[in-house]
């Protein structure tokens, strides 16, 4: 039976002749689907695909791993119809990015419900479902509903929250923290490709006052887990300040130098790009922006996509004022955005010298992620060709 969304944040729908209403949650954002439907274990794939491409939205009431089942087939279902080549790696990407949401859109159809709890938990109300009770309070902060209260969530919303609760749990190795681990929180960007936190342990450090690199004062702009904070407090240095806007990397990066006993070294402060007049210059700035310039599609897409460069020509154009006079800015960029036609080299370097920069050095670090290797991977010959690289930027005035 289908019913229909009231779009205010709540979804409504008609089960066994009665009318129901819940709360609607998406991280990605999504609008609470107009139409639902309620499904189980008795449902084709087939026919479950139809209904989710024709907008109806299904309400899962059967075994949860019913639900994962069916949420496979339909990816197969939508895989069977790659994303079309451009004429251009631009045009490939944009096709690709068309191809990626549609996929999202489809699969962020199979719902499942979320119950409140006691003490504010989350329960899903079907058989043989997971524990979600700690993976969505990290997610999603305690219920503020009353016991009993549901949500409706994407089963995939739900997936990637189990998932990022176990990285959370598990923590992603670091080498050059020595093997130490980070602990990503949920949404904020992971150091699991760490070839670009090398490059940061790797890069020369900047002449330090008067002797020791324990006199070296860095700012860390847009710090995410804190990765690089902790690898230049590990590398010696003196005083880091780490900023972000987010939040939850906010509270992630405090975490991990705490547990990382970096945090005498490194201050965590919210900010937007540079922290304020207090801190002071910079003997090193370093800043890991999101690499591509394009609008993002959800929170988790916020750590890769950067509109119009914002992030980046925000951290250049402050570059100089922020730095010592033998400081240096370490701009950790991919060249993907230049493979796919989306921001020529060209761009970048007027950017830099338009804002009172030189480029004292490069140093580069070739992906190791899979796709990188993988013909089969969509942009195959934009990501073969990748390369991450540390621009070591000084100031015009001082170089
Ligand atoms: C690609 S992630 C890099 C995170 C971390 N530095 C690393 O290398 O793993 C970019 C980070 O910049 C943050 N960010 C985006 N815009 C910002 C801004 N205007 N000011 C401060 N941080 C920002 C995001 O929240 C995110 O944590």
């Amino acid at each position: 039976m289908a019913g229909t969304g009231t779009g205010d944040g709540t979804v409504g729908w008609d089960e066994g002749g009665e009318w129901h209403t819940a709360g609607w949650r998406s991280e990605s954002g999504a609008r609470p689907p107009r139409r639902v439907a309620v499904a189980d274990d008795r449902m084709a794939a087939d026919i479950a695909y139809k209904l989710v491409c024709e907008g109806t939205a299904l309400l899962w009431r059967g075994d949860y791993h019913g639900a994962r089942q069916l949420l496979a087939a339909l990816g197969r279902r939508v895989d069977r119809k790659p994303p079309k080549q451009g004429a251009t790696p631009r045009e490939s990407f944009h096709l690709y990015r068309q191809a990626r949401s549609r996929r999202a859109r489809v699969l962020g159809m199979l719902l499942v419900p979320l119950e409140t709890a006691p003490g504010g938990s989350y329960t899903v109300p079907l058989r043989r479902a997971p524990e979600v009770g700690e993976a969505c309070a990290e997610a999603y902060g305690p219920s503020s509903g009353p016991v009993g209260a549901l949500t409706l969530v994407s089963l995939r919303e739900l997936q990637g929250v189990i998932g990022a609760h176990e990285w959370r749990r598990k923590g992603v190795p670091v080498e050059a923290l020595d093997g130490a681990r980070v602990h990503p929180f949920h949404g904020v960007f992971s150091p699991v490709r760490g070839e670009y936190v090398d490059l940061v342990a790797r890069a020369p450090l900047p002449p330090a006052p008067d002797g020791g690199p324990g006199r070296l004062v860095a700012f860390d702009i847009g710090t995410g887990t804190g990765v690089l904070a902790a690898v230049l407090a590990r590398r010696g240095v003196g005083r880091v300040t780490a900023t972000d806007l987010g939040e939850r990397a906010l509270a992630c990066a405090r975490e991990n130098l705490t547990r990382l006993g970096a945090a005498d070294v490194v201050d965590v402060v919210r900010a937007d790009l540079y922290p304020d007049e207090a801190a002071g210059r910079a003997d090193i700035v370093v800043c890991n922006p999101p690499w591509l310039p394009a609008k993002p599609t959800s929170v988790l897409e916020q750590a890769v996509y950067d509109p119009d460069s914002r992030m980046l020509r925000g951290f250049l154009d402050g570059l100089a004022e922020h730095l010592t006079p033998a400081g240096e800015g370490w701009l950790i960029l991919s060249d993907l955005a230049e493979h796919l036609g989306l921001r020529p080299r060209d761009e970048l370097l007027g950017w830099i010298a338009g804002a009172g920069l030189v480029v004292a050095g490069r140093l580069e670090a070739r992906p190791r992620h899979g796709r990188a290797t993988d013909p089969a991977a969509p942009l195959h010959a934009a990501r073969a060709a990748e390369t991450t690289a540390l621009w070591r930027l000084r100031r015009a005035d001082t170089a």
